[in-house]
């Protein structure tokens, strides 16, 4: 089975140029103007932008807070009709269990038969006991060559204190596995939410006054120091504030291997969110929590000049009437986590590349080719190489419409941009040469999606 995609401008991470690009058995076998080939299928895709499919190397398909468990991988053909194809999924590891237990029984029991989307892992420490620390250099051989520790939600079981942070980083820089960390001071966050409760102030807009800006800023410089007291690299996921990313940017600058990412929502969203009427707010209860104007701005700026390597979407799909109520009366026992993988695209692209905040190459390297090297995913996936898996999507830019819950597939009851103009849309997509999306809609089937392994040593890499 082949197709042939003519005459579409196609954009990578460093290039745009107007060429033919043919699919063979899942790879790209060959880019070129007026290829003299043959093909079963032929597209042409004049006006239309060809680019990789994303990588997005941060979603829960499985996550829990309290008594709420997120919409698991039933919902992945979202990450396909938003231009994605390829997810970093967090694996929680059990309680007394191995990593690599953890995931086998992860993958048996909630990704099998279920994945439309390409994915590879990460691991999340629950339990870090010596029998992990000792597992943490033989995880690249399974193909996950990356861990989260959550510094906050203390009380919560994946909370980690420093000691494991640590111990983690010593553990990992030998074998290139990266660490990852959840930065926000879980102690002070507990003193402020309890303070606030008990004065009455328990509406969904105090969650984010729980955990202002140095409460990340703190954990993210102390995450640093703790990765130079292990002379180890570290990677900051969810980067929202300018006093955290300047401290990233800040230590990088001196020759510290620290790196971070932001995400989507803290690009477009603000407090304002959280401020909502009749407890909508709660559906912007994430953690960190949504930031002002100003960090916006700032974040813009550091994904533009590269001191944040990519943006994710940090997809966590707790429903508002089923999971979000559980909150009501108390902000505290909100779950944390938003919907949000359909639209990584649309929000860079319609208040990036559109606003003239990004430009097209630096979209691609932020939504697609980044992510897939400090994944170690890369060249297989995250460009559009002779060789690579034929990932790809078809983009018009000249579609207008409007973000709802209505055309989303994440399977929760809304949106997190619900209302919002959106410029532009995956029209096609294709999985490893399959057309899985067809005029915006889905096509694909249950069960598409393939385990890609990861390589180690991807922050150094991503370097070059
Ligand atoms: O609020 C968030 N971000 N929920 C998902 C879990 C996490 O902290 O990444
Ligand atoms: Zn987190
Ligand atoms: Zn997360």
């Amino acid at each position: 089975m082949s197709t042939l995609i003519r005459n579409g401008t196609v954009i990578t991470a460093v290039d745009e140029y107007v060429g033919d690009i043919l699919i063979e058995d899942e790879k790209i076998r060959a880019i070129g103007k007026n290829l003299d080939v043959k093909a079963d299928n032929i597209i042409d895709a004049k006006g239309k932008y060809i680019m990789p499919g994303g990588v997005d190397q941060h979603t829960h398909f499985d996550f829990s807070f309290g008594d709420a468990t997120v919409f698991g991988w039933e919902g992945s053909n979202a990450a396909l009709v938003g231009g994605t194809t390829t997810v970093v999924d967090f694996v929680n590891q059990k309680i007394g269990w191995s990593m690599k237990d953890s995931v086998d029984e992860y993958v048996e029991t909630k990704v099998n038969g279920k994945a439309m989307c390409d994915y590879s892992f990460h691991g999340v420490v629950y339990d870090p006991s010596d029998a992990l620390f000792e597992e943490i250099p033989k995880l690249p051989e399974i193909g996950i060559p990356s861990i989260k520790l959550f510094m906050a939600y203390k009380g919560h079981p994946y909370h980690c204190d420093d000691a494991a942070i640590f111990k983690a980083l010593q553990a990992s820089k030998e074998a290139g596995v990266t660490i990852m960390v959840h930065a926000e001071n879980a102690d002070v966050i507990d003193v402020l939410q309890k303070q606030l409760v008990a004065k009455g102030k328990t509406e969904p807009k105090y969650h984010a006054v729980s955990r202002p800006p140095l409460v990340e800023a703190e954990a993210t410089q102390r995450a640093i120091y703790l990765a130079m007291m292990a002379d180890a690299p570290i990677f900051v996921v969810h980067v929202t504030c300018k006093e955290a990313m300047e401290v990233i940017r800040d230590a990088y600058i001196k020759g510290v291997p620290a790196y971070g990412e932001t995400c989507s929502h803290y690009l477009v969203l603000d407090t304002d969110n959280l401020s909502k009427p009749n407890f909508e707010g709660a559906k912007y209860v994430c953690s960190p929590a949504l930031r002002g104007e100003e960090h916006r701005e700032a974040l813009w700026e550091a994904i533009k000049k590269g001191w944040l390597k990519c943006v994710s979407s940090d997809h966590c799909s707790f429903s508002w009437k089923e999971h979000k109520v559980l909150g009501r009366d108390n902000f505290i026992n909100i779950p944390n986590g938003a919907p949000g993988l359909q639209d990584r695209l649309a929000i860079l692209w319609t208040y990036g590349v559109e606003k003239d905040k990004i430009s097209r190459q630096k979209l691609v390297e932020l939504f697609a080719t980044v992510p897939a090297k400090i994944n170690g995913l890369f060249p297989q996936k995250g460009t559009i190489a002779v060789g690579s898996d034929a990932d790809i999507v078809i983009f018009d830019p000249e579609w207008k419409g409007v973000i709802s819950n209505k055309t989303s597939l994440h399977g929760v009851d809304y949106s997190s941009y619900e209302g919002m103009e959106q410029i532009g849309r995956a029209e096609k997509v294709f999985l490893r040469g399959n057309l899985t999306v067809d005029d915006g809609k889905f096509t694909g089937e249950l069960g598409q999606g393939q385990f890609i392994p990861g390589k180690p040593f991807g922050l150094a890499y991503q370097e070059r």
